[in-house]
């Protein structure tokens, strides 16, 4: 009922049924038991949602996704009945895995604004636009040139497919720990290795705003007949703003897949996948395998809302966006011990760093003897301003649509104040206190490992875990990641040396948390 209050149920051992609803006014406490039945105390908290209202109460100036920030970016009948609008698939609302009303209408005007010949709505993020993106394009044993800090979701596509990756190093920014992308003479040469190859997976862009020379990749594509499948999940909005970096899908990329919710108005798990070229029954079949029956109107509804936003004036707040981003870079890398990535990092055409999204602002801290994670953590604590995330050196902040000019102003002050109390301590305290270096991720992206399996025959072989200090000389059964940078530093399949223990170790030491089946490293999957 509007405007009851639920009150806190703590110091209450008997769960409470309340009958009528008509009796309560508006700012009513709850207190009515018609019926109780005994209850263990523990369950009067809902722990999950009371920390994500207590984050939301704390009002931080937001610099990470969802690009909506708080629903910023919506108008208020879209917030106000979000609820409301939870359907299912009704007559009236549509069916995703066959439609023929709204979403089919929503999904042709996205691929008329994109300027492709299909979109999908996707509900599970761009996590299931790659798993379908290959698995549409792909079949078992077919060769596939990957990125080798390509996302999980393009792994889980490869297993899902049965293809055979060829492992590209990326290009690396090495001030700064960051893989990027993937130079076009790099393709060419692994072409000429792997004649055969049907597809090139690349990310354009990575995850901290730097692109490859995509015209190019496109080009060679096409020349040499592969298919080129794009992960954009972190440019959805490329295409709107001539001074953003070129998008996929106008460099002729077969399919595209974008994060709508990471940058734009869109509810978290709100993607697209845009294909050119493709049979749109595979492509329909596909994601009726990997999406749910149930998916979410609210998500796919701020997907229609995100494409209508940027067509009908997305110019403009990108540009205004552009602006307010550029102003903060200005001010980050006036403030001595900051540096900032920009422009200027670019390596040229061809390059695996071509082009850079402005809006994605990298800072290296490392001179202030602090740790990216450390200077997370102070400005969260401390400040109220949220990054999207922090690394070994660098903190990275996300501005969109949906910030403000008092957001930077937060943000730049929080990092003036950090800097200057960082230069206050003394030599020694500060490398005591940094004992995570860029070197550490260098170190650890140089990693090659021998691929002795296909990741879906690793994955599906018996597998077992062992003590990660006696894993050398095991074939991997997991996928193991540090993030940041997010890079797979072993795959299902791949051989595990005494080199790359001792480097995973060093980044787990300096903090950087790892994604696989035990985080704290204390074993490791290996087949069997
Ligand atoms: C490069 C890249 N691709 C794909 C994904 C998956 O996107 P989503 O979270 O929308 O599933 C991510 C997520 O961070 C990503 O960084």
């Amino acid at each position: 009922m509007p405007g009851v209050v639920w009150d806190s149920l703590h110091g209450v051992d008997r769960v409470a049924y309340v009958s009528d609803f008509a009796q309560c006014v508006p700012g009513t406490r709850i207190a009515v038991l018609v019926e109780s039945i005994p209850m263990n105390p523990k369950h009067a908290s809902a722990p999950l949602l009371e920390s994500i209202l207590g984050f939301v109460d704390r009002e931080q100036a937001p610099f990470y996704s969802p690009g909506h920030k708080g629903g910023r970016t919506f108008p208020r009948e879209f917030t106000s009945r979000l609820a409301e609008m939870d359907l299912n698939n009704l007559p009236d609302t549509d069916t995703l895995h066959c439609p023929t009303g709204g979403i089919l209408a929503a999904q042709e005007l996205l691929a008329d604004a994109y300027g492709v010949d299909h979109s999908y709505l996707l509900v599970g993020g761009s996590t299931a636009g790659n798993i379908a993106a290959l698995m549409t394009t792909l079949s078992p044993g077919d060769s596939v040139l990957v990125q080798r800090n390509a996302h999980k979701s393009v792994i889980a596509g490869i297993i899902h497919s049965g293809a055979r990756p060829v492992w590209l190093a990326p290009a690396i920014e090495e001030r700064f720990g960051l893989a990027l992308g993937l130079a076009t003479k790099q393709v060419e040469d692994a072409l000429d290795a792997e004649p055969g190859a049907k597809a090139l997976v690349a990310l354009n862009p990575t995850y901290f705003g730097t692109t490859p020379d995509i015209a190019q990749l496109g080009r060679v594509c096409r020349d040499r007949g592969l298919l080129l499948l794009a992960d954009e999940a972190h440019g959805p909005h490329f295409h709107f703003h001539d001074e953003l970096p070129l998008a996929a899908e106008d460099a002729g990329a077969d399919t595209v897949v974008q994060s709508i919710h990471k940058i734009l108005s869109g509810l978290s798990q709100a993607a697209v996948l845009h294909t050119r070229g493709l049979d749109p029954a595979r492509v329909q079949k596909v994601l009726q395998l990997i999406q749910t029956t149930s998916p979410s109107f609210p998500i796919m509804a701020s997907i229609d809302f995100a494409r209508r936003q940027m067509v009908v004036d997305g110019a403009r707040l990108l540009g205004d966006a552009l602006a307010l981003a550029r102003r903060g870079r200005r001010e980050l890398a006036a403030i001595p011990g900051l540096e900032v990535l920009g422009r200027e990092h670019v390596t040229g055409p061809s390059s695996g760093f071509f082009d850079l999204d402005e809006t994605k602002i990298v800072v290296r801290v490392e001179e202030l003897g602090l740790t990216g994670y450390e200077v997370q953590r102070i400005l969260n604590r401390d400040f109220g301003v949220q990054p999207e995330l922090g690394g070994t050196s660098h903190v990275l902040f996300i501005l969109t649509i949906g910030n403000d000019d008092r957001d930077v102003d937060r943000m730049v002050a929080a990092m003036r104040s950090i800097a200057s109390n960082a230069r206050g301590g003394s030599r020694a305290e500060r490398a005591s206190s940094a004992p995570a270096t860029a070197a550490v991720s260098n170190a650890l992206l140089a990693i090659v490992p021998k691929v002795e399996m296909t990741p879906r025959d690793a994955f599906y072989a018996k597998s077992r875990a062992i003590d990660f200090a006696s894993a050398a000389g095991h074939v991997c059964a997991e996928v193991v990641t540090p993030y940041p940078p997010g890079i797979p530093t072993l795959m299902p399949g791949e051989r595990i040396t005494r080199e790359i223990l001792t480097e995973l170790a060093r980044v787990r030491d300096a903090g950087c948390p790892i994604s696989s089946s035990d985080p704290t490293l204390g074993a490791l999957r290996v087949v069997s």
